[in-house]
């Protein structure tokens, strides 16, 4: 498995993932700046991902900082965190992993900066293992849920690019093939910019793993006509009652399975998971630019004045989710995950 990811000699290093599955490229980035642009542009994707490396953008941000004093340090630090935040609001990975390098920051605001920049790199190095071991436990417990001979639909992108390890959805289908069970995956091309058919297509044929591309719209008629046996996606962010943010179209797909009575599951670690939200109409979507869905691969196919919009995930209402599969297990409808129980995981 390839490392889509990893930090080396104060500099990240990161597969363009808009370039799959045509090349394989890993893009050397030295500064803060370029991680923001990295993430704004999806060179970096995928919720784990992106929380990642926000974490070591930070540390970049800060290692010219390493040797002044400790307020233009914490100043800088404040610089990059805004400027990282503000980079995609969806995910909650990404504010998260930046709280927890700031909490550390924090914690240790009297140590000479060398000594706490050390201390940032530890801790966004700790976030990067601890996704993949996440990963681990979200796809055996996925697993567990997947039949032999399954015929499974997912959306958008949620393996090893997504999130740094071996991945949630995309994950659970990865460990049920390495079990021997036979499993064969529609993969939606997820429009507007194609995650699935460019990188889930790709690292199902890397695992080895037969797959079927189908455009989004084609889920329904697949359903109708095939044995489906479930449907794994990824989120974004998901609210105390449920609801889920995840790529957009995931939405319709709930509500095709819950029309044909096949099971729908989540996938994602408990820290996607927002003790400060409620519910979905809380969660914040990313709307990004109307040429995304007016163009086509760079080239127009709408006529010049049409209007268009791009938001970027849609809220999935808990009641169409089947299960949420987490590191700590298999929550099942109705979720009452306990503001408590949650921050003491995270
Ligand atoms: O816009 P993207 O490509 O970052 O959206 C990604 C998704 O919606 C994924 O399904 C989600 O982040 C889960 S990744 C394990």
């Amino acid at each position: 498995m390839i490392e889509p990811i990893y930090y080396e000699d104060e500099k990240l290093y990161i597969v363009d993932q808009r370039k799959l599955p045509q090349t394989l490229k890993i893009v050397e980035i030295n500064s803060v700046d370029e991680v923001v642009e990295a993430i704004k542009s999806l060179m970096v994707r995928g919720a784990p991902a992106i929380g990642i490396t926000g974490a070591y953008g930070l540390v970049l941000g800060l290692k010219d900082w390493k040797g002044s004093e400790n307020e233009r340090f914490f100043k800088q630090l404040d610089t990059c965190y805004k400027l990282l935040l503000e980079t995609r609001p969806t995910a909650v990975n990404l504010s998260w992993a930046l709280n927890r390098l700031k909490r550390k920051a924090s914690s240790l605001q009297e140590k000479p900066p060398g000594e706490i920049w050390e201390a940032l790199l530890e801790e966004a190095r700790n976030i990067h293992d601890e996704e993949k071991e996440r990963c681990e436990k979200i796809s055996l417990f996925g697993a567990s849920l997947i039949p032999d001979g399954a015929n499974i639909i997912t959306h958008c992108n949620t393996g090893p690019l997504a999130t740094g390890g071996l991945g949630t959805a995309l994950g659970s289908i990865i460990i049920a093939h390495e079990e021997g069970k036979k499993v064969h995956v529609f993969v939606d091309e997820t429009r507007p910019l194609l995650q699935g058919a460019r990188l889930t297509a790709w690292e199902l044929e890397q695992a080895g793993i037969p797959h079927t591309l189908i455009t989004d719209s084609m889920a329904g008629f697949v359903m109708a006509t095939q044995k489906v046996d479930l449907v794994i996606v990824g989120a974004d962010r998901i609210a105390m009652n449920g609801d889920t943010a995840n790529k957009i179209g995931t939405y319709n797909l709930a509500i095709l399975a819950r029309h044909h009575e096949i099971p729908f599951y989540v996938a994602a670690p408990l820290s996607t998971i927002d003790p400060n939200i409620e519910n979905g109409n809380g969660i914040p979507i990313e709307f990004r630019k109307p040429d995304e869905v007016t163009h086509f691969n760079g080239k127009r196919v709408a006529h010049e004045k049409c209007k268009a919009i791009s938001p970027a995930f849609d809220v999935t209402p808990s009641g169409l989710i089947t299960a949420i599969i987490t590191e700590r297990g298999i929550y099942k409808f109705p979720y009452n995950f306990s503001k408590s129980e949650i921050d003491s995981y995270i």
